[in-house]
């Protein structure tokens, strides 16, 4: 099975349009080991040429651009693509509006929680994918499910799907009640452990987390490869850097560092490769230069770049 990080910032990418953060402002300039990142979603594929991607960003135009694997094949026909199926891990901006780019009567099927079939369903805009055309279908948690193109033929790939704790997408909070609880671990958000027929070992993508919990450690207990949420590096790092009200808990997102961080919660978790995406731009390991990414690699954990190919 082949992995590739497509995107691997957090929603807003890495520069975000309005951010005058000193990251995002190094990113811009083009400063040495501070490279932009689009966001959020990861390709799969069992052979090599059929492809399922995991979140659909709003980035998708500039990842199918930058990916030859994602594009039409030179003899395939005038309409054509690679992408069998999109499987996306909760409602959030970053992981659905892409869906929106994928138009043009083009098959392949969308998987995803009821929850999640629910958003879409509310939002009529996702209606220029006639469901005649790109089957909606629905992701249980517990099952092993063969990821099917549109016309229900196996991709290969095999996912096995469990939701995680979260929130819900930022858009269904109630705007007159800011301050109400809108975690959520039935759905809202889920992880996905994909294989495809020799994968050697499980691999896992969790880009969104709230907490590490037994369920979740025991689950990701041997897996070969972990890519896992790394939008904060300290719980109160958008207030700090001044752009935001909202700790990484309040969006539904565990740190990396402290005692409650998804480093020390997975320390000792056997994991041979653990890797941080959905990276927002105030972490401070964007700077490959900084003292936050050394220790990230000192703790054995990697930091996605755009591009990441994986082979198992
Ligand atoms: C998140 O990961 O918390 C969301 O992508 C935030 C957002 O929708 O802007
Ligand atoms: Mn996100």
């Amino acid at each position: 099975m082949l992995v590739k990080i497509i995107g691997s910032a957090a929603g807003g990418g890495f520069p975000q349009w309005n951010c005058n953060y000193r990251l995002s402002r190094a990113a811009r300039s083009g400063m040495r080991g501070v490279q932009p990142r689009t966001q959020s979603s990861i390709a799969a594929s069992a052979e090599g040429t059929g492809w399922v991607l995991f979140n659909a960003s709003p980035d998708i135009r500039q990842q199918i651009a930058q990916t030859p694997e994602l594009q039409p094949l030179a003899n395939a026909p005038p309409r054509s693509t690679p992408i069998r199926a999109v499987v996306l891990t909760n409602a959030d901006i970053d992981h659905i509006a892409g869906l929106l780019s994928l138009r043009e009567r083009q098959p392949f099927a969308i998987y995803a929680t009821p929850q999640v079939l629910a958003a879409l369903e509310a939002n009529s805009i996702f209606n220029i994918l006639d469901p005649a055309i790109v089957p909606r279908r629905i992701l249980a948690s517990t099952d092993e499910l063969a990821i099917c193109d549109a016309g229900g033929r196996e991709t290969g790939l095999v996912v096995d799907s469990f939701p995680v704790p979260g929130k819900i997408a930022l858009y269904l909070e109630q705007r007159s009640d800011p301050g109400a609880d809108f975690s959520s671990d039935t759905g809202d958000t889920i992880g996905i452990r994909v294989s495809g027929a020799d994968a050697r070992g499980a691999v896992f993508y969790v880009p969104g987390c709230a907490r590490i919990d037994a369920a979740l450690r025991t689950r990701l207990a041997n897996a070969a490869c972990l890519m896992f949420d790394g939008t904060v590096y300290t719980d109160d790092e958008m207030i700090t850097a001044r752009v935001g009200q909202k700790t990484g808990a309040r969006m539904g997102h565990i740190a990396m560092s402290g005692e409650a961080g998804s480093i020390a919660g997975l320390a000792d978790v056997k994991i041979a490769r653990r890797i941080f995406v959905h990276i927002n731009n105030t972490n401070p390991v964007l700077d490959e230069n900084s003292a936050e990414h050394a220790a990230v690699k000192a703790a054995g954990w990697e930091v996605a770049s755009d591009g990441m190919e994986l082979e198992f």
